[in-house]
């Protein structure tokens, strides 16, 4: 089974960069050789991981990094998506970590080698321990902290980075970390979650002042999560509920960075979760990206909730993958022309996109062609937002591997390798070979 796209696809030519994806925590391990972080923490509740299990040694990269660059390389990707681990290249007084620091440089030489573009990823959710038990993403201290990190360690890093983003997916860290509490540090309050958003956006801000001076030639940016809002009806009360519930979730990470304001739906909210906002906090926050990095799964649908506001609606005919999200290739193409309506876009990269599914490894193989159908329709969602305008210059695939899914443990696999847990075997999917081929192929 192939992946096609038309023939005169822009996204067949070698200038579109073709990648795959993988976090720090997700696939690390080796959990001893670093500073304990909020995950790791997490992990130990009760009820927080569905399978019970932790990150001490997940695809365990950090021993077998070598293998698993050659594996990427096999891929014929153009480039690398990864995540520094905060506490992995920093000490608790602020210094660097020499041995840390030395386990990526290692990593960057080596994809530099292989001439594969390497998509750094700051802070992908793994924040120290000692820094949450200091209030954490609420803490405005915490972003001064985070400009700091970011400072040594793209000093250190030196010209070996493609691109840097600074932050991972902040509505993750802030709503599903501080907000409704399924992520870690598990904190479940409003104001938590809409002062830990400002606090991210600061740092963000913070940190991309640093890296334009550090590494003026590297496309600096961010990620952001957007899972488009859908209405359930053409009812007035449906559509404000709808366009509130896109405010909140989506247009709140990226309207202060690109627009320098929040949505208006800050004003309408009570005083007393409200985040505390500076002056000249916007100033910092709104400096021009050189990329930004758009991850998109799947999309939702509400309705008018009197009590909440807005209601979720599932919608029971679609169909789903592996974790339960619908599988909706137009939502992506209708974000992307939608947020280039909006917004004076920069280059944009799709830094995530990829399915959850039920994989087994029978005689060597793993034939997951609803994975390969789902690439397909999102790529070619890509191509028809591009054939409509939008400036896309990469794509890359979540993920490189089988890892650990966060609350969902290691029961939901999103690899176009298969990653057996018991011997650290990595096989490549038939998803993984028809992606290979297909850039093989442009
Ligand atoms: C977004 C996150 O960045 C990544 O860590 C996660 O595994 C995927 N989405 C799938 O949920």
């Amino acid at each position: 089974m192939k992946i096609q796209l038309p023939k005169n696809s822009a996204m067949l030519s070698t200038q579109f960069t073709y990648g795959v994806a993988t976090a720090s925590f997700q696939i690390e391990g080796s959990a001893d050789s670093r500073l304990t972080n909020i995950w790791d923490t997490f992990c130990k509740k009760t009820g927080t991981i569905i399978d019970q299990s932790d990150g001490l040694i997940a695809c365990d990269h950090v021993n077998l990094w070598e293998q698993d660059i050659d594996l990427i390389n096999s891929l014929n990707v153009d480039a690398y998506r990864l995540s520094i681990s905060w506490g992995r290249v920093m000490n608790r007084d602020a210094s660097l970590n020499e041995q840390g620091v030395n386990f990526y440089i290692k990593l960057l030489d080596k994809l530099n080698q292989l001439n594969i573009k390497v998509f750094v990823t700051l802070y992908h959710w793994d924040l120290p321990q000692y820094i949450e038990d200091n209030g954490g993403w609420l803490n405005r201290e915490t972003a001064y902290l985070f400009r700091d990190y970011a400072d040594k360690i793209s000093t250190a890093f030196g010209n070996r980075v493609y691109s840097y983003a600074t932050l991972n997916e902040p509505f993750c860290s802030a709503y599903l970390g501080y907000e409704v509490g399924v992520h870690a540090p598990g904190i479940a309050n409003a104001k938590a979650g809409r002062t830990a958003a400002h606090h991210l956006l600061l740092a963000h801000g913070l940190a991309m002042k640093v890296l334009q001076i550090n590494s003026p030639d590297s496309l600096n940016g961010i990620v952001l999560n957007f899972t488009p809002c859908y209405a359930n009806s053409e009812d007035a009360a449906d559509l404000a509920a709808t366009k509130y519930a896109d405010d909140y979730m989506n247009q709140w990470y990226i309207k202060p960075i690109l627009d320098g304001a929040y949505p208006d739906l800050l004003e309408s909210l009570p005083i007393d979760v409200r985040p505390d906002i500076h002056d000249g906090d916007l100033d910092i926050i709104s400096q021009p990206l050189d990329f930004l990095g758009v991850n998109y799964y799947t999309r939702l649908i509400y309705k008018a909730n009197e009590q909440d506001i807005f209601e979720q609606v599932p919608n029971d005919t679609a169909l789903h993958t592996d974790i339960g999200w619908e599988i909706y290739p137009r939502g992506l193409t209708e974000l992307l022309t939608s947020l280039n309506m909006t917004y004076k876009l920069p280059p944009v990269y799709i830094t995530e996109n990829g399915a959850a599914m039920a994989d087994k490894l029978t005689d060597g193989e793993v034939r997951d062609k609803d994975r390969i159908n789902y690439y397909q329709d999102h790529l070619r969602a890509v191509n028809l937002a591009i054939e409509q305008g939008v400036d896309i210059r990469g794509y890359f695939a979540w993920s490189l591997m089988d890892n650990f899914e966060w609350a969902e443990g290691y029961l939901k696999r999103f690899g176009i390798v298969y990653v057996d847990y018991e011997t650290q075997k990595r096989t490549i999917k038939s998803s993984g070979l028809a992606y290979r081929d297909l850039i093989s192929n442009r």
